[in-house]
């Protein structure tokens, strides 16, 4: 069976749904299709710092009760060098705050709001594959429920992650990728107990990086730098609580509050753009197009930006025809891209040991990091970066 749609999204994740919700409140009609359930996607853990500009985008879909009710709202984070920390303060620098809201809530407000609105989501919808991406009705070609369907279309949109389909439908010689792959990764850990301070602590320590962030004020997201094949049973939960509290400098536990983990998995750190983003009628968003390293709080960031773009382009182009911010799209988003890739690859830098080998590259690393702690100047720069470049 052969539907239509003005613009197919593939995957609904964070930019796939708040694309298909922004182009519904528009007048823009779309059709979503996502490999796995519902339960599947929202899920997943993921990081949970959000620029204002994607707060903004939330509001601007009508799907942000919740987040502003539930948020937290930090001014500021510590950064901890060899157990001593230091506040950064970002509304004295830049007076600019961040959000604390988990991305599967994000993805949780975005289903409820489009399925509310009648939103056309498929889950389960499998064998995607996308054709005539050069002509102006492109098809999508899927399974689901164990019947091929088609869709066409005006537009595509690949919102459908790193390990997706769309990337992959453009020719090789279309398209250039650039990737760095980190020599570690993170162990990441979710409790039931509160977090050792009101805001982030960003540690580099002789033993490794590590990160307490939150979900709320009573459960707790930490990660620590572990090399990137750890296995994961040989740490137990003593092992991680002890080696948090050491790289934060609570060696004592003054501070850090343990318990049972509710969660434990391994994220492998790397930076990846592919230029272009678009292909004809397809417009690859999010972590189709780019990876960051989670260091800078930026993946989901990117991919709000990337739908503001986008649906930009897409409203311009349904109201008359024109084309010029569809044509910039690619440009635009890539420009914000790479100063968001610096921005993590620094941080990442700055607070993780890289191999002993590296001693050189520690060395600038750790004495960067001592700068920016003594100078406002680069405390500011950080902080505008952290917080978000504008749109
Ligand atoms: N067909 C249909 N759906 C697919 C396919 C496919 N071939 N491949 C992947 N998908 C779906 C995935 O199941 C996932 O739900 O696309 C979705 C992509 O979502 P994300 O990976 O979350 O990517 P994105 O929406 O760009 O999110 C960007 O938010 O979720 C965080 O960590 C993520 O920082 C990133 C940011
Ligand atoms: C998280 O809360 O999961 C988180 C916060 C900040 C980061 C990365 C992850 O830089």
């Amino acid at each position: 069976m052969t539907t239509h749609t003005q613009v197919a999204i593939i995957g609904a994740g964070p930019s796939g749904l708040l694309l298909s919700q922004i182009l519904h409140l528009n007048g823009i009609d779309s059709i979503v299709l996502e490999r796995k359930t519902r339960a599947y996607v929202e899920g997943r853990v993921r990081a949970g710092i959000m620029e204002q500009g994607a707060v903004d985008m939330m509001r601007q879909a009508n799907a942000a009760e919740r987040l502003d009710r539930e948020c937290l709202t930090h001014d500021g984070i510590e950064i901890a060098l060899d157990g001593r920390r230091q506040r950064i303060s970002f509304q004295d620098l830049v007076g600019t705050p961040v959000t604390v809201y988990g991305q599967a809530e994000m993805t949780k407000d975005l289903a409820i709001v489009r399925l509310t609105a009648g939103g056309d989501i498929r889950y389960e919808a499998t064998d995607v594959s996308l054709h005539g991406l050069e002509t102006d009705r492109p098809r999508v070609r899927f399974v689901k429920d164990g019947a091929a369907e088609e869709i066409t279309a005006d537009f595509v949109a690949g919102c459908d992650g790193f390990h997706g389909v769309s990337r992959h439908s453009i020719p090789a010689d279309k398209l250039v990728t650039f990737e760095r792959v980190y020599p570690f990764a993170w162990l990441g850990m979710m409790a039931e107990v509160p977090p050792p301070s009101d805001e982030l602590i960003y540690a580099r320590h002789e033993r490794g990086f590590a990160l307490c962030s939150m979900r709320s004020r009573t459960r707790s997201r930490h990660y620590i730098q572990v090399s990137p094949d750890e296995p994961l049973e040989d740490w137990s939960e003593d092992r991680i609580w002890q080696e948090i509290a050491i790289r934060i400098g609570d060696p004592r536990f003054e501070i850090l509050e343990t318990g049972p983990l509710i969660e434990k998995s391994l994220t492998p750190m790397r930076s990846f753009v592919c230029e272009t983003m678009r292909f004809g009628r397809l417009f690859l968003a999010g972590d189709a197009a780019h990876i960051v390293p989670p260091t800078g709080a930026k993946g989901l960031n990117l991919a709000a930006g990337d739908i503001h773009y986008l649906s930009e382009g897409l409203i311009e182009f349904y109201a008359g025809g024109q084309t010029a911010k569809l044509d910039r799209y690619a440009a635009q988003a890539l420009a914000r891209v790479w100063k968001a890739q610096r921005f993590s690859w620094w941080m990442t830098s700055l607070l993780h040991n890289f191999d002993a080998a590296e001693g050189f590259q520690n060395r600038i690393h750790r004495a960067e990091l001592e700068y920016t702690l003594s100078s406002r100047a680069a405390q500011t720069a950080l902080a505008e970066n952290y917080v978000g470049l504008p749109y």
